[in-house]
């Protein structure tokens, strides 16, 4: 309590969003028949089958940027804290949506804070191979990730991290991929990253957080779609997006071909991401999935294989 002002966030009220919002999802009406409402699962399974044809084209694999945030744009109240937002119903989604992808990549302190496995567990399905960005390997020897995963975990380390670290991460049963560093902040090349995921056969990455590697991953324009989740509470927190003051926010790729589906309480919504770099790269890509698999699933349907 600050001034008679409740200052917990987990104690502030909780947002009731209206359900009926088909006929007007408050966007203008020359966005509006870009937005439709449907399984995404059923939509991403789609544009990603359509991806593996047109990213064989390309350096780069396909990019799923996903995370949960609150109403607010947090993503946990503060730094290294562990805050579930998304129902369980999300979360299910999240897992099938992660059975979908070759791997699945979090940055270190995600990895340090939250422990987590980045398993296939809540429906049945491959478990991705997982992924960690992780500049100065302070990767933890007693991670779950080396403890329980039946995946070898990845570690994207600089090409300056300890030898030493490695040679032990190696023996516990990571495998440590070495790639160039921004000289201004010492991090990962994420470009270069995903260019060695690619060029090791990994062609569709899931990228679930946190809220630096969000930032690079929106700022270096490396997602070619986002699936977010938004809880209907306020947290008052850590923000998943962080850009310096000098950062211009138009440099931000856009968001287009909008699909959103109520779990519960929780929206989840998903677009295309592209810079007007690379505008038509969604459509090619969900063109190239409708003349792969021609009259499957229709993803203005109401009816979601998981709801
Ligand atoms: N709600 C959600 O969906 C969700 C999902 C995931 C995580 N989280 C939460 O997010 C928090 C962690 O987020 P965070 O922002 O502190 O850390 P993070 O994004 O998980 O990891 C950032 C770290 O990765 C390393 N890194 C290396 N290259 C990088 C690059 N090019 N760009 C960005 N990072 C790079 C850096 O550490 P080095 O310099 O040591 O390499 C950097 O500090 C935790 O509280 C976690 O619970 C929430």
């Amino acid at each position: 309590m600050r001034n008679g002002i409740n200052l917990d966030p987990i104690t502030w009220p909780r947002l009731r969003f209206e359900r009926r919002v088909d006929k007007d999802f408050s966007m203008n009406d020359a966005d509006a028949p870009q937005v439709r409402q449907g399984s995404i699962v059923e939509h991403v399974r789609r544009l990603l089958e359509g991806a593996d044809g047109v990213c064989r084209q390309r350096a780069l694999p396909f990019v799923t940027l996903t995370y949960a945030q609150s109403i607010d744009g947090c993503i946990a109240r503060f730094e290294g804290e562990t805050l579930q937002l998304s129902n369980p119903l999300a979360h299910k989604l999240t897992h099938q949506v992660r059975a979908l992808h070759d791997a699945i990549l979090v940055g270190i302190n995600t990895v340090l804070s939250d422990d987590p496995r980045l398993t296939v567990r809540l429906v049945k399905g491959k478990n991705p191979q997982p992924v960690v960005v992780d500049s100065r390997l302070r990767f933890p020897l007693q991670a779950m990730l080396l403890k329980e995963a039946s995946v070898r975990p990845m570690i994207i380390a600089g090409d300056g991290a300890c030898a030493k670290k490695e040679r032990r991460l190696v023996d516990a049963g990571a495998q440590v991929i070495r790639v160039a560093t921004h000289v201004d902040d010492g991090l990962v090349d994420l470009a270069a990253g995903l260019r060695r995921l690619k060029q090791l056969g990994l062609r569709s990455i899931m990228i679930e957080g946190g809220a630096r590697i969000i930032t690079s991953v929106l700022t270096c324009d490396l997602a070619d779609q986002l699936l977010l989740t938004v809880s209907p509470r306020f947290v008052g927190g850590l923000r998943a997006v962080n850009v310096p003051d000098e950062f211009a926010t138009d440099r931000f790729p856009r968001l287009h071909n909008l699909h959103y589906q109520w779990l519960a309480a929780d929206l989840i919504l998903r677009g295309d991401l592209a810079s007007s770099g690379i505008a038509g790269r969604a459509e090619l890509i969900a063109s190239h999935a409708a003349d792969r698999s021609p009259g499957q699933g229709d993803s203005r349907s109401s009816e979601g294989v998981d709801r």
